[in-house]
């Protein structure tokens, strides 16, 4: 059973700057939300309520402001820094005292996922997480993302964004490892362009077999918010569905209270902490 779960919150955010030379990317909104909510809500969704939170050094102060410890969501957010974006795998060699013993989750901080049996999946895998697993979607730029190759439902190449390829299947930001995770992540080398590839991680579970595939069909959503047109296509995702259906997606006070890790007045205090604003009546209209 996974009970930790890691958000990768730091990183420069070139690709959206100007943006991002004055907030830390996971804080810039998205559609009515601030980007951490959708990521963090996959995790509580997942059932996972101890979390880290790594980000850039002297910004968690502002994750804190909105999040805090994570105690009106009922669950319990502790923060560290990463010096430099050294890659996505530190996160486990950062995070080593957090996970502990433990299996863990990571999920990148830019990454919206939305569909109908999506939870039930989460669910699934936390309970019986072996090894690591990984969950693709075909993609229609395949250069931009980490991408597998599948013959005769073996993996015959993981890449990490090859120019040229013959699949499609992006390699998504949600993965689950278990334990070993930490000791193979401390024997990567830097690639070429000097940073610690997920990709080469897959590598070392695949060589012993133990590298689980799960594919996330057309009939959900995994979008991307790591340029301004696909900050902008998200956000408008959002905005129809939200506006559709008078329900909110990653609303982080519903969720803890749809897994009774809080109660009415837990909510009643999160109104007061927003203040009068559409989110706060959303909360309301729960209770
Ligand atoms: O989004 C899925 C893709 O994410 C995968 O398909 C790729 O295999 C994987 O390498 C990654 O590719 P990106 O180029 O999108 O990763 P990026 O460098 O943009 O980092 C993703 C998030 O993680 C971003 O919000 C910043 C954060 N980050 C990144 C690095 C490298 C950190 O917090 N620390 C880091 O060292």
């Amino acid at each position: 059973m996974i009970r930790k779960g890691i958000i990768l919150a730091g990183g420069k955010g070139t690709r959206l700057s100007p943006l991002t030379k004055i907030i830390n990317k996971q804080l810039l909104p998205l559609y009515d939300k601030p980007l951490i909510f959708y990521p963090l809500s996959i995790l509580m969704l997942a059932g996972i309520r101890d979390i880290l939170i790594i980000t850039n050094p002297n910004e968690e102060i502002n994750f804190e402001k909105i999040l805090g410890n994570g105690s009106m969501f009922g669950i319990n957010i502790t923060y560290i820094n990463q010096d430099k974006p050294n890659g996505l795998p530190e996160a486990f060699i950062i995070g080593e005292k957090f996970i502990n013993n433990e299996d863990v989750a990571l999920i990148l901080g830019d990454n919206f996922f939305y569909g109908q049996g999506f939870t039930k999946k989460l669910i699934q895998q936390t309970h019986k997480n072996k090894g690591a697993s990984i969950f693709l979607y075909q993609v229609n730029n395949p250069q931009d993302y980490g991408i597998v190759e599948i013959k005769n439902k073996k993996i015959i190449s993981i890449k990490e964004k090859p120019k040229f390829s013959n699949s499609k299947l992006a390699i998504t930001g949600l993965y689950f490892f278990d334990n070993k995770v930490i000791n193979f992540s401390k024997k990567l080398k830097p690639s070429k362009r000097g940073e610690l590839e997920m990709v080469d991680l897959f590598k070392k579970y695949l060589k012993i077999n133990k590298l689980n595939v799960n594919l996330l069909g057309r009939g959900s959503a995994w979008l991307d918010t790591g340029t301004i047109k696909n900050l902008f296509q998200t956000t408008e995702f959002i905005s129809s569905i939200e506006e559709r259906q008078g329900l909110k997606i990653a609303c982080l006070e519903e969720i803890g209270l749809k897994n009774s890790w809080i109660d009415k007045n837990s909510i009643k205090r999160s109104i007061k902490f927003y203040g009068k604003c559409e989110y706060s009546n959303y909360l309301k209209n729960l209770i």
